[in-house]
């Protein structure tokens, strides 16, 4: 028996030693490259679909994935970005559900000599060294697009003033932030404009009906012109309660949404919504090509943005390119 114990034990080092040495293997041999992946949450199907195209793509990149999904808490990402430290994997991503508040354990992540690649969302830091590469949306750009849509669409419909209520995205989080910096700085020199409220949905559809229940009550649907969504599902929850309001005010009212969803994009083709800003959660493969280059010794540019658009009630909706995620 004493034997037989011995005898685990020493396949279990065996194993363990060379789980290690697998790892420092030369560049090209994809199995033994270990992805630690820090995901926010599942709050939006956004998310959900950019959870889906990273298993995805390490799937076809031949890498192991180790994911945690830490259900919208900062706390739970940075236990998992510990224990990838601890695990030694090859790369941390991580898409950081707020901006501050990293700057200690990318440091143990530094030391550990463990890259780290920010996936989505952005930090705010003094110390850019603590990551090697951000790879996500351009959401000052998103807001713009929302913003100058908006301009083009009140030009079009010879719009004297409009009151405008934003729904948000989580408080601190960079689409947050940037979308609304990058609406803001595209109207705010344009009096036609008025932001009476913003209020806080958190991403979360049923956060957007509870905001727009509550937007209704206190503006009523005749004092609200536009409404400017940071997502679709915060978009979809307020078109809902908009559309059992049975106020005729609802029909006139502008939205304009960020993502690009296939529900939200079909909305846009039925007259619902006017404007998807889109924002791709398919992020993985390029992802996956970063990661490809770290180990082949390449520096990575520190910022990657794909590219993207909006669609929008001026243009050609039966477009096949016209389609949601
Ligand atoms: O960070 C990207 C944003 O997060 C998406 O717009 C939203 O749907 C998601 O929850």
């Amino acid at each position: 028996m004493r034997k037989e114990i011995a005898l685990s034990l020493v396949l279990v080092l065996l194993l363990a030693l060379s789980g290690c040495a697998g790892k420092q293997e030369p560049a090209g041999d994809n199995t033994s490259i270990v992805v630690g992946f820090s995901q926010l949450g599942a709050e939006s199907s956004w998310r959900i679909a950019n959870t889906a195209s990273m298993e995805q793509a390490a799937k076809d990149a031949g890498y192991g994935l180790m994911m945690e999904n830490a259900n919208q808490k900062q706390e739970k990402q940075i236990d998992a970005i510990r224990s990838f430290i601890a695990y030694r994997v090859d790369v941390i991503v991580f898409s950081p559900i707020v901006e501050t508040g990293w700057d200690n354990v990318l440091t143990e992540a530094k030391q550990a000599g463990i890259p780290v690649i920010l996936m989505d969302r952005m930090i705010e830091t003094q110390d850019d060294s603590l990551y090697t590469a951000y790879i996500g949306a351009d959401f000052y750009a998103e807001g713009r697009r929302a913003g100058e849509y908006l301009i083009r669409k009140a030009d079009a419909t010879g719009a004297e003033h409009l009151n405008i209520v934003e729904i948000c995205g989580t408080t601190d989080s960079t689409p947050m932030r940037d979308r609304q910096r990058g609406f803001m700085d595209v109207i705010r020199k344009d009096d036609r404009f008025s932001v009476i409220d913003s209020v806080d949905g958190d991403f979360l559809r049923s956060k957007g009906e509870e905001c727009m229940r509550e937007l209704l009550a206190k503006y009523g649907a005749d004092g609200i012109d536009v409404i400017y969504s940071h997502n679709d599902s915060m978009t979809l929850g307020a078109l809902d309660v908009l559309e059992s309001a049975n106020d005729p005010s609802v029909k006139d009212m502008i939205l304009i949404t960020v993502d690009g969803e296939k529900e939200a994009v079909d909305a846009l083709k039925a007259g619902r919504i006017n404007c998807v800003v889109q924002c791709t959660p398919q992020l993985g493969p390029a992802v996956m090509k970063l990661v490809a280059e770290l180990n082949a010794g390449k520096e990575l540019p520190k910022v990657n943005h794909p590219n993207e658009g909006a669609f929008t009630d001026f243009d050609n909706l039966s477009d096949p390119a016209v389609e949601g995620f």
